[in-house]
C-alpha cells in the first residue's frame, strides 16, 4: 500500500493550494462544508482524515474534539496556523491506511475530498481502518465528487480531468460507493449537496471488516497505538 506518490503531490502543491481552491471554496464548497459538519452533531470526538490545509476547520463543532490527520506534513503547516487559536483541535501526521489511534476511538469520521483522491486500490484498507477507530455507533461522513449525468457539464469535467489528475490526484470516477458497500458499510445517506456533482455520503460500519471486534479494548479519550 504505497501513498507515496500523494505525499510527493502534496508537498508539491501545499504552498499553492488554498489559492488553487480559492475560487471553489468561495463559490462552493463554503456552502457545503456545513452540510457535513452538522452531521456530526453529538459527536464529541471526530477525526477529520485528510485534514489537508484545514479549510474545515471553521466548521468544526465548538462542542467536539477534532483531531485532523494528514499524509502530507506540508499541507499540515497551513492547518496548524488556522488551529492555533483552539485548543480543541489537534493535528497529526499520518496515513488513513494505519491510523496512530486506537480502536473504537471517534464518534465520528469526516473526510471532505480525500476519497476522490485515494486510488481505489487503497480504498478498501482506508475503509476498514477508518471503521476499526470508529466507536460502536459511530458515522463516517464523507464529502465528494462525482460526475455529472449532464452532457455539457460531463464534458467540462472530463475535459478539466488531466489538470486535477496532475495537481491533486483526484479523480471523479471513484468506485467509493462500492468499496463501502463491499466493506460491509450501511449507507445511511447518499445526497447531492452541490448540483449534480457533489455529494454527502453517511455511512456506518457492518459487521463485516470491522476491526473493532479484533482488539476489543474500549478508550475513553484519544490515544496513540504506542502511546504517543
Ligand atoms: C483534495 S485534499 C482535501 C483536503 C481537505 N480535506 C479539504 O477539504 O480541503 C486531499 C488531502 O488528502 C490527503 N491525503 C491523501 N492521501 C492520504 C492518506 N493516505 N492519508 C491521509 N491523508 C491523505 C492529502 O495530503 C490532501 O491533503
Amino acid at each position: 500500500m504505497n501513498a507515496d506518490p500523494l505525499r510527493k503531490k502534496y508537498a508539491r502543491i501545499a504552498g499553492w493550494y488554498d489559492l488553487l481552491d480559492f475560487p471553489w471554496e468561495m463559490l462552493r464548497y463554503r456552502k457545503v462544508r456545513p452540510e457535513v459538519w452538522r452531521r456530526t452533531s453529538g459527536a464529541r470526538l471526530i477525526l477529520d482524515a485528510g485534514a489537508g490545509t484545514g479549510r474545515n476547520i471553521p466548521y468544526y463543532p465548538p462542542s467536539a474534539h477534532v483531531t485532523g490527520v494528514d499524509l502530507s506534513e506540508a499541507m499540515l503547516v497551513r492547518a496548524r496556523r488556522r488551529a492555533a487559536t483552539s485548543s480543541a483541535v489537534r493535528l497529526s501526521c499520518g496515513t488513513v491506511l494505519a491510523l496512530p489511534f486506537k480502536s473504537r476511538t471517534f464518534d465520528a469520521v469526516v473526510s471532505t475530498f480525500l476519497f476522490c483522491v485515494l486510488p481505489d486500490d487503497l480504498q478498501p484498507p482506508a475503509l476498514k481502518e477508518l471503521s476499526r477507530v470508529l466507536k460502536p455507533g459511530g458515522r463516517a461522513i464523507l464529502l465528494e465528487y462525482q460526475y455529472s449525468r449532464h452532457p455539457w457539464r460531463r464534458a467540462v469535467m472530463k475535459a478539466m480531468s488531466p489538470w486535477v489528475a496532475w495537481a491533486y490526484g483526484a479523480r471523479f470516477d471513484r468506485r467509493t460507493p462500492e468499496h463501502l458497500a463491499s466493506g460491509g458499510w450501511r449507507i445511511l445517506e447518499d445526497r447531492f449537496v452541490s448540483g449534480d456533482t457533489v455529494k454527502v455520503i453517511v455511512a456506518e460500519p457492518g459487521p463485516l471488516g470491522d476491526g473493532r471486534r479484533i482488539q476489543p479494548g474500549v478508550s475513553s479519550g484519544i490515544e496513540h497505538e504506542g502511546g504517543r
